[in-house]
């Protein structure tokens, strides 16, 4: 399918969606997410993709919401259209998605990163939420994910003050999982995504089902609902292969069953 907003191209079992409006710094408008949620229910369902990258350019994965779109509206034309509500589907993807930020990642590009699964960042990358300098607030789930992400402390300053934050930081404070330099970032995100592709399709799903658990309920719930799912895998057909294929010093061949 071709989108407006969006480039996406398969690479083996990885899809690889990059935001391109370059004019814009990919500021995300109602068309970028409408092709965004487009292209992640293609790759969701496709049986051949195993795991997405989603990325942008080398000065912006994505400048934040679009402000002019928003400039105009009020209250009744943003509640009543449950504006943004529509990034639940994002997160509902049930395959990796691995953010691969360079440069720019603020307001809903910070948040939009953080929707995925784990963020590698370019050794350029900037994140934060801005949103305060509008005279608002973030609206797709920096103020609940950015805390979760690097606690309390540096998610307050960042959203009150709204000064960036560059790669280094973001990796010591648990943000990123790694910074790569920026020629090498979607290769290696590609990579990754290969890595994850060719595990057994049931057990990556239920792997990011598992942990993304951990931050909707206790720790005793967490960790029966791990137990329940790890006691169900054991009814697929990839658990017994995947043992059997270690026993005999062999490379697993999964089924997706
Ligand atoms: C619409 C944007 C944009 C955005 C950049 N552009 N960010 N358009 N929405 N979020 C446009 C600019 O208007 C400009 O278009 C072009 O992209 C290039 O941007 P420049 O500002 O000229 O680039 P530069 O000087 O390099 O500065 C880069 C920047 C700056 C520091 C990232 O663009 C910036 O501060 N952008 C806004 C960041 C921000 O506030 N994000 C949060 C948005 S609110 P023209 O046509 O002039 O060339 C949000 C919250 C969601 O995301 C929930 C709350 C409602």
């Amino acid at each position: 399918a071709d989108y407006e907003t969006l480039l996406v191209e398969q690479r083996g079992r990885v899809t690889l969606i990059t935001l391109n409006r370059p004019q814009a710094l990919n500021a995300l408008n109602s068309q970028v997410l409408a092709d965004l949620i487009a292209a992640l229910e293609a790759f969701d369902a496709d049986e051949t993709q195993g795991c997405a990258v989603l990325t942008g350019n080398d000065k912006a994965f994505a400048a934040g919401a679009d402000i002019k779109e928003m400039s105009d509206q009020g209250f009744a034309t943003m509640y009543g259209s449950n504006f943004f509500g529509g990034y639940e589907r994002v997160t509902a993807t049930r395959k990796p998605v691995i953010a691969a930020v360079a440069g720019y990642a603020l307001g809903g590009g910070c948040e939009l990163a953080m929707m995925c699964d784990f963020i590698l960042a370019a050794d350029n990358a900037k994140f934060g939420q801005p949103e305060i300098k509008l005279a608002v607030t973030p609206g797709m789930g920096g103020s609940q994910r950015l805390p979760r992400a690097v606690g309390k402390a540096k998610a307050m300053e960042m959203c009150l003050t709204g000064r960036m934050m560059g790669a280094e930081e973001a990796e010591r404070s648990g943000l990123v999982a790694r910074i790569v330099p920026l020629a090498e970032l979607v290769e290696d995100a590609v990579k990754t995504a290969t890595t994850i592709a060719e595990m057994a399709p049931l057990a990556v799903k239920a792997n990011k089902e598992m942990v993304n658990a951990a931050f909707e309920t206790t720790l005793t719930m967490g960790v029966q609902f791990e137990r329940r799912l790890f006691h169900g895998i054991f009814g697929s057909d990839d658990q017994s292969e995947g043992m059997a294929a270690f026993v005999e010093k062999r490379p697993g061949k999964w089924t997706g069953r």
